[in-house]
């Protein structure tokens, strides 16, 4: 049994130790946001935060997770992210969207303004089949800009 805290609610997977946490959000937890690609660390797929880093959660053990707090694709639907890459039509097929969605708040919780060259690297190791990267660049660009928007405006409105 580990106990951790998945999107703000702490849940208890029976799984064995060694089962991957991929494997405990999709087949568990029934949290399918979250994607199979590779299985092998190599295409970002899988992402989720972890204690608010990424991790590919494909290559990470459910037994050395307890008492950590986990960010799924489903825990960040109201992130500006996934408005912007609707506005820019940014996926095709869709399926590396919420790794790039994990590694796009990622990268905007610790740099809010970032260049074109940074949200690039940032997303360097997402892999997209479709090769719909201009487009993702693009919807990243955006949300950093409404965020900061937003922020800009509930900073007027505070007392
Ligand atoms: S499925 Fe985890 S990195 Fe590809
Ligand atoms: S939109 Fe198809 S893999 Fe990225």
């Amino acid at each position: 049994m580990t106990t951790l805290t998945i999107n703000g609610t702490a849940r208890t997977s029976a799984s064995p130790s060694s089962t991957k946490l991929l494997d405990v959000l999709r087949d568990e937890f029934r949290l399918t946001g979250t994607r199979f690609g590779c299985g092998e660390e190599q295409c970002g797929a899988c992402l989720v935060l972890v204690d608010g880093v990424p991790v590919q959660s494909c290559g990470r053990e459910i037994g050395a997770l307890a008492g950590r707090a986990v960010t799924t694709v489903e825990g960040l639907q109201a992130h500006p992210i996934i408005a912007a890459l609707l506005a820019e039509q940014a996926g095709q097929c869709g399926y590396c969207l919420s790794g790039m969605v994990v590694a796009a708040a990622a990268l905007l919780a610790r740099n809010t303004s970032p260049t074109r060259g940074e949200i690039a690297t940032a997303l360097d190791a997402q892999l997209c089949r479709c090769g719909a990267h201009p487009r993702i660049l693009r919807a990243v660009e955006r949300a950093a800009v409404e965020r900061a928007a937003v922020e800009r405006a509930a900073g007027e409105l505070r007392p």
